[in-house]
């Protein structure tokens, strides 16, 4: 199986020789995986074309790798665990023998809807074991998936399905969160609206909400099931073949559909999953996020399939029926890793830490966070109750873009150090570069997060524009490729990511992450989150507009403000205090739980005019709110 580094010095060993001889390195690496041809040439690269190929001349299948080769002696192993929205419902294990028939029948079902090798196939499934198989199926017969996460509305839907030219789309009837029930269906009718190369629409029952189905275009799964059978060779993928397609949004412009490909994709997460969380062959791992986004693909599929795990699936959300209900999970299925965003843990962090006391956490080994900087508060929390002071955590670094885990420490074999991502991952070198565009050299810096070597599973172009992909992530920098993140190392290498550069804020001429300010800002007691923008000032250039969310039962005055300032000149220095603080009740979110900061700048601008389009956040009423108590 996959490589395991299991020290530090090995993490260390395997670094260099990553570096020094990354061919080598990655070969070996892609030995231990089933081809059905290898590979002519490991890697050949430019970045001012750009144009990276990785294992080029293999021939594959990922499904063979995720599923066919575990089934000797993993075929009773389970597979997934699935946890349902209500607790009270049924729990559903699919073994990998269990899981590949599946993804055999649905892979034949969906070739006798018309699917073919190198179609777009848009998923649009809540967070049940079909969305898994419906995007292994898709990868079983050489149709590229695009997964979008079934929380975007109609428009948001069109507008992925036309940009990838899909042929089919696949949904159900509803889903489930929390005490909602969701008409997924009738959101998909009103966006084919605007799709012309939609033929089929293939509907799983699931909630057996009343659905219309449109004569010709519409079939339900289980009546299409029951036509196939399980029998269906895998079909021989390229190693640059497409895989999948997945949506991200830019900070400008449309969402970029990011292009992912086999070979080098497989190999990446496989290995990243393998050691960042250090997984062992009975381990029960679960990663919170939906599969609609790229941790999920990477860390509930992919790499946990291709290392034979058992990766858990939790279709509902953390404060349903209570906010105690990670914990129960974890407990319920003995859960050994667990993976989650620090904005799922400030939110719980706010619940009766009874909550979190009653569960018996004892089974976790590792714990995960992705998605933005970890503040140091929750970091603790984190660690002191949910890990014991004995789960190490690995403050994962990465994007939609890089298709894997970047930076982190590597559960428990490398150091950790609160709020910091630390070391690059084998085959990662990262480099930070100056506001004049040049690398800066010495260990000790700040400054914008860039890539100066081409790694397995980076993405290859945004389909259909790959001008644009050259001018967002390889023009800002000769040969290199731009995360637009901002990133400060210390002596000893490790990284901090200090968030997007865009969110980098210049006060009177002193460069300010706003990570780091917030940070200080909700270590006050009575602060659960905040976020801070700049707005134009006379003198200053920019100054600092705090949006504070407060426990309930607090009141926000100016006693308070007073504090967080004196909090903020003590932690980092007067230059960081804060012109104005705005209490809010929330701050406006995708769905994905980033904060819209483009809309937080523009109301502390005062602009009220041209917000943009906030029907895609998940609590676009917060807006109202804020604009009504903005600080002139
Ligand atoms: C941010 C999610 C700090 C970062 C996998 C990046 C992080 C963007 C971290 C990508 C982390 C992700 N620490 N910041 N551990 N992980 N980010 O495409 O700004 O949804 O560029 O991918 O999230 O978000 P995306």
């Amino acid at each position: 199986m996959i490589k395991q580094i299991t020290s530090f010095e090995e993490y260390k060993e395997a670094y260099k020789q990553s570096i020094q001889n990354p061919e080598q390195f990655w070969g070996d690496i892609a030995d231990s995986f089933t081809w059905k041809k290898k590979w002519d040439n490991v890697l050949s690269w430019d970045f001012e074309k750009p144009e990276v190929k990785w294992f080029d001349g293999a021939q594959l299948n990922i499904t063979e790798n995720c599923l066919d080769r575990h089934l000797a002696e993993r075929g009773d192993k389970t597979a997934i665990i699935w946890e349902p929205n209500d607790p009270k419902d049924d729990v559903i294990k699919l073994t990998y023998k269990e899981l590949h028939q599946k993804v055999c029948s649905f892979a034949n079902m969906l070739k006798n809807n018309g699917a073919k090798k190198g179609d777009r196939i848009c998923i649009y499934l809540p967070m049940v074991p079909e969305l898994a198989i419906a995007a292994l199926a898709c990868a079983r017969i050489g149709a590229v998936h695009s997964i979008v996460f079934a929380g975007f509305s109609a428009s948001a839907l069109s507008s992925r399905i036309n940009d990838a030219t899909c042929n089919l789309v696949i949904t159900s009837d509803g889903s489930y969160r929390g005490t909602k029930t969701l008409d997924l269906k009738s959101i998909v009718d009103e966006a084919l609206e605007s799709c012309s190369t939609i033929e089929k629409s293939l509907v799983l029952k699931y909630t057996n909400g009343a659905v219309t189905m449109k004569p010709n275009r519409d079939v339900w799964i289980h009546e299409e099931l029951t036509k196939v059978d399980n029998n269906c060779p895998a079909e021989v993928m390229n190693a640059e073949d497409m895989l999948f397609i997945l949506y991200t949004s830019g900070s400008t412009g449309k969402p970029k559909g990011m292009v992912h490909t086999c070979a080098g994709y497989m190999v990446y997460s496989t290995f990243t999953f393998k050691n960042v969380f250090q997984y062992e062959e009975e381990d029960v791992y679960w990663c919170t996020a939906d599969i609609g986004w790229i941790t999920g693909h990477s860390y509930i599929m992919y790499g946990p399939l291709a290392n034979g795990a058992t990766t858990l699936m939790f279709e509902g959300v953390p404060t349903y029926p209570d906010g105690g209900r990670f914990w129960e999970v974890v407990a319920k299925h003995k859960v050994n890793q667990f993976y989650t965003a620090p904005t799922a843990i400030r939110a719980l962090e706010k619940q009766p830490i009874e909550m979190v006391e009653k569960h018996d956490l004892s089974s976790l080994k590792v714990l995960g966070s992705v998605g933005e900087p970890i503040n140091a508060e929750a970091w603790h929390w984190y660690d002191d109750h949910i890990g014991k002071n004995n789960a190490p955590i690995v403050d994962t670094w990465w994007q939609t873009e890089t298709g894997g885990i970047m930076i982190s420490s590597l559960g428990g074999v490398t150091p950790q150090q609160p709020t910091f991502a630390t070391l690059p991952l084998p085959g990662i070198q990262p480099v930070l570069m100056d506001a004049e565009g040049k690398e800066i050299k010495s260990q000790e810096a700040e400054g914008r997060l860039a890539i100066k070597f081409p790694w397995p599973s980076m993405a290859r172009t945004i389909y259909g524009d790959h001008k644009r992909y050259k001018e967002t992530y390889f023009s800002a920098y000769a040969n290199k490729y731009f995360t637009g993140d901002g990133a400060l190392r210390d002596a000893n290498g490790n990284y901090r990511i200090t968030g997007r550069v865009d969110d980098v804020i210049i006060v009177s001429g002193h460069n300010l992450g706003t990570a780091p300010i917030e940070d200080v800002i909700n270590e006050h007691d009575d602060v659960v989150e905040s976020a801070i923008v700049g707005f134009p000032h006379d003198i200053k250039g920019s100054a600092l507009y705090a949006y504070v969310i407060l426990h309930d039962n607090v009141e926000g005055n100016d006693e308070l403000r007073k504090e967080i300032n004196n909090q903020i000149s003590q932690a980092i220095g007067p230059i960081a205090k804060l012109d104005k603080v705005q209490f809010v009740s929330g701050l406006p979110k995708t769905r994905s739980g980033k904060i819209m900061r483009r809309i937080l700048r523009k109301v502390a601008a005062n602009e009220f005019d041209n917000l943009g389009d906030i029907s895609t956040l998940l609590n676009p009423e917060v807006v109202e709110e804020i604009i009504g108590g903005v600080l002139v």
